[in-house]
């Protein structure tokens, strides 16, 4: 196997974050627990949010957003076809339909909000919106629409566990936001993630329904604090164990750090690329501001180009990624779903090129993955 030189995305821990996880393995007790309700606490706080409900995974945390905006069989729900499948994944989990709405554009990888209004039917239960790269979506127009029509805004905030809205969290403006912690996202552990919400109810099915409805946990019954327990839903393994919580809280207190550095890089890559001919570079310097800059995508104007631009750049050392092909042509949902038009989207799932941005790379190392992509281009 060899690696590229320079790679998409890079992780690195840092001591103390080790050390966090190492208690947790000595303490002996290894499943949610106090540490996982610390974490919950902080991420709380973090975002301003009444609540938070640490899981198993972002797509955990959609389907009990999903449920708990009572999504089910015959329903339908409005979802970006620009992002990864989690999002309408978690809608056939409900027995529901993902209807798939366009993206904005080149310069705004995020939902139409006029394509969505275009797409309400009676049988539409929720709207969801995904934070393209942690960029803020048009999330305060979605929320009026969904209000206007008596439905659901999910918050699909993978990408964005510290970005906002006129000093406002995203994954804070609708019913629910679900946030990923998978290994290469903005705050990660591996594999993890948790639902946000302001509404109390929203959180009591997603902590019963993450424990297979039960009415209490194994920690409760360790202290003592209860004997025995009733399963009053049908619910799920979602449960985030302790040392991915000591993990997560540990390096949560780095995540504005990481964010304002990862915005620095944002702008060193967008002054390099900007008089690239041929390269769209999405958003404008203003938007990064207010981002998470958890990806950088670029997009080709001349999208037949993209496999020998990604080839010469593979061959010279520096590995890209493509965020995302998207989720209605794939085989399993064309079957299912058939395949709406979305012009916009399928543009931007053959032109785009994901460049490598992670905290282990400096602008030296830019500079090398501008010179080697303007050459490529040549
Ligand atoms: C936009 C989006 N939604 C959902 C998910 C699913 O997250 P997880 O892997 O934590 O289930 C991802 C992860 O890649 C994502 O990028």
């Amino acid at each position: 196997m060899s690696f590229p030189q320079v790679p998409v995305f890079d992780l690195r821990l840092e001591e103390d974050d080790v050390q966090a996880v190492l208690d947790v393995y000595r303490s002996g007790w290894l499943t949610m627990g106090p540490r996982t309700a610390e974490f919950e606490r902080a991420f709380a706080e973090h975002l301003g949010a009444k609540h938070a409900v640490a899981v198993s995974s972002c797509t955990a945390a959609l389907h009990l957003a999903y449920l708990a905006a009572g999504v089910g069989a015959g329903d339908e729900v409005i979802v970006p076809a620009m992002t990864f499948a989690a999002t309408a994944a978690a809608v056939v989990y409900c027995g529901a339909t993902p209807v798939f709405a366009d993206v904005l554009g080149p310069h705004d990888l995020a939902l139409d909000p006029e394509d969505v209004a275009a797409k309400i039917t009676p049988r539409t239960k929720a709207v969801t919106v995904v934070h393209f790269a942690g960029y803020p979506a048009a999330v305060r127009e979605l929320r009026a629409l969904t209000d206007a029509h008596g439905l659901a805004l999910i918050e699909d905030v993978a990408h964005a566990p510290c970005a906002t809205v006129d000093g406002r969290a995203l994954g804070t403006f609708g019913l629910a936001g679900a946030f990923s912690f998978f290994s290469n996202k903005v705050l990660a552990c591996g594999e993890g993630g948790l639902l946000a919400t302001d509404d109390d109810d929203v959180a009591a099915l997603a902590r019963s329904l993450r424990s297979q409805g039960m009415t209490s946990g194994t920690w409760s019954r360790h202290t003592g604090e209860t004997e025995t327990y009733d399963a009053v839903g049908m619910g799920f393994n979602y449960r985030l164990d302790e040392p991915r919580s000591a993990l997560l809280l540990s390096r949560l207190a780095k995540l504005p750090r990481g964010v304002s550095r990862r915005r620095e890089l944002t702008r060193a890559y967008r002054a390099r690329l900007k008089d690239l001919p041929g390269v769209i570079v999405p958003y404008d310097d203003a938007a990064v501001e207010h981002s998470t800059c958890y990806v950088l995508p670029i997009l080709l104007e001349d999208a037949s180009r993209r496999n020998d631009v990604r080839t010469t750049l593979r061959d010279g050392g520096v590995q890209t990624s493509i965020f995302y092909p998207a989720v209605h042509e794939f085989t399993a949902y064309r079957e299912r779903f058939g395949t709406p038009s979305l012009p916009q989207t399928e543009y931007v799932a053959r032109a785009e090129i994901t460049l490598p941005l992670h905290l282990d790379m400096d602008e030296a190392v830019i500079d090398r993955v501008v010179t080697a992509l303007a050459e490529a281009l040549r």
